[in-house]
């Protein structure tokens, strides 16, 4: 049974009132974090806090306390994956960094003394994180390719909730862009709207979908943003992302309770022109 609020979102959407509402909905969840924010930033004085606006863009909420403990437990995951993998000194980029959330604590969590890069979509969140975290190397992209880096200039890419909310074609379009940045053998880890999401938010005709193995797409809203949304069956995951590459890892809803989507872990195959040879074959994406 879908939950009834996912059938007023739905109304909203094909109205083109999903907009209207997310901007009525910030000052409710402005007013509902306030005193814990007025706490968190007593007992934390040195640790710099985007703007709630940017905080709300990026996530839908705007607690400093869920931004520094998720940000500390998702850099603590991903740091993890990335030495499992064996690397260290790894030149390693988080795409849609957002307000640097998780990747101002990556580095603590690496091993040896990793070079640090973000890119984001969100001017404004691309101007904040160059002023207030220092270290990392931040650039803007476009909601489209390319991103302002030589080819084969990262060991690791990982990407937390970006492509769920894109478009089909931006799917196939950034797969390829994130392979042409990572070197041969590098690690490209990527987090998507799996079964929990089928479970717990798709309409029926959207699960039917899903079922098939087909990507489904919520769009109505600008596409980039958090109500622009993108939900990804495991087929679609193995036979049209990640086409090419050697899955490594599905991790499937591994980190409960702070984001429910599930993690892939895939390699860029090490023989340069195998992952695109895959693309020329002319599979969908
Ligand atoms: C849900 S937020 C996640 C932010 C961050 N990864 C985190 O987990 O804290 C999604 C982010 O993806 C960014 N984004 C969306 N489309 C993008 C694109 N085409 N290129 C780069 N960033 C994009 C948004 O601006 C936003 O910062």
């Amino acid at each position: 049974m879908s939950h009834p609020r996912e059938y007023i979102v739905a109304a909203l959407r094909a109205t083109r009132l999903l907009a209207a509402y997310n901007a009525a909905k910030f000052h409710f969840v402005v007013s509902k974090a306030k005193a814990d924010n007025e706490t968190f930033l007593r007992e934390h004085p040195g640790f710099n806090v985007p703007s709630l606006a940017l905080c709300y863009d990026a996530y839908g909420h705007v607690s400093y306390r869920d931004y520094f403990e998720s940000g500390r437990k998702h850099a603590e995951f991903f740091a993890g994956l990335i030495n499992a993998a064996g690397l260290r000194d790894a030149a390693v980029l988080e795409w849609g960094c957002g307000p640097a959330r998780v990747i101002r604590h990556l580095g603590e969590f690496l091993s040896g003394k990793a070079s640090l890069a973000g890119a984001d979509y969100n001017a404004e969140t691309i101007a904040w994180c160059r002023e207030n975290i220092p270290g990392i190397r931040f650039e803007k992209n476009e909601l489209a390719p390319p991103l302002p880096f030589a080819a084969a200039s990262f060991d690791a890419i990982y990407a937390l909730s970006v492509i769920t909310h894109l478009s089909e074609k931006m799917h196939g379009e950034w797969r390829d862009e994130l392979l042409r940045v990572l070197k041969p053998g590098g690690l490209l880890i990527v987090t998507s709207h799996g079964d929990w999401y089928r479970e717990h938010h798709l309409l029926p005709a959207e699960r039917a979908q899903y079922d098939a193995g087909r990507l489904v797409v919520r769009g109505g809203i600008e596409e980039g943003k958090k109500w622009f949304a993108a939900f990804h069956p495991p087929a679609y995951m193995r036979g049209s992302f990640f086409r090419g590459m050697e899955i490594k890892e599905h991790l499937i809803h591994p980190l409960p309770g702070s984001i429910e989507q599930d993690v892939w872990v895939a390699r860029k195959p090490a023989q340069a022109g195998v992952a695109s040879r895959a693309l020329e074959a002319g599979q969908p994406c």
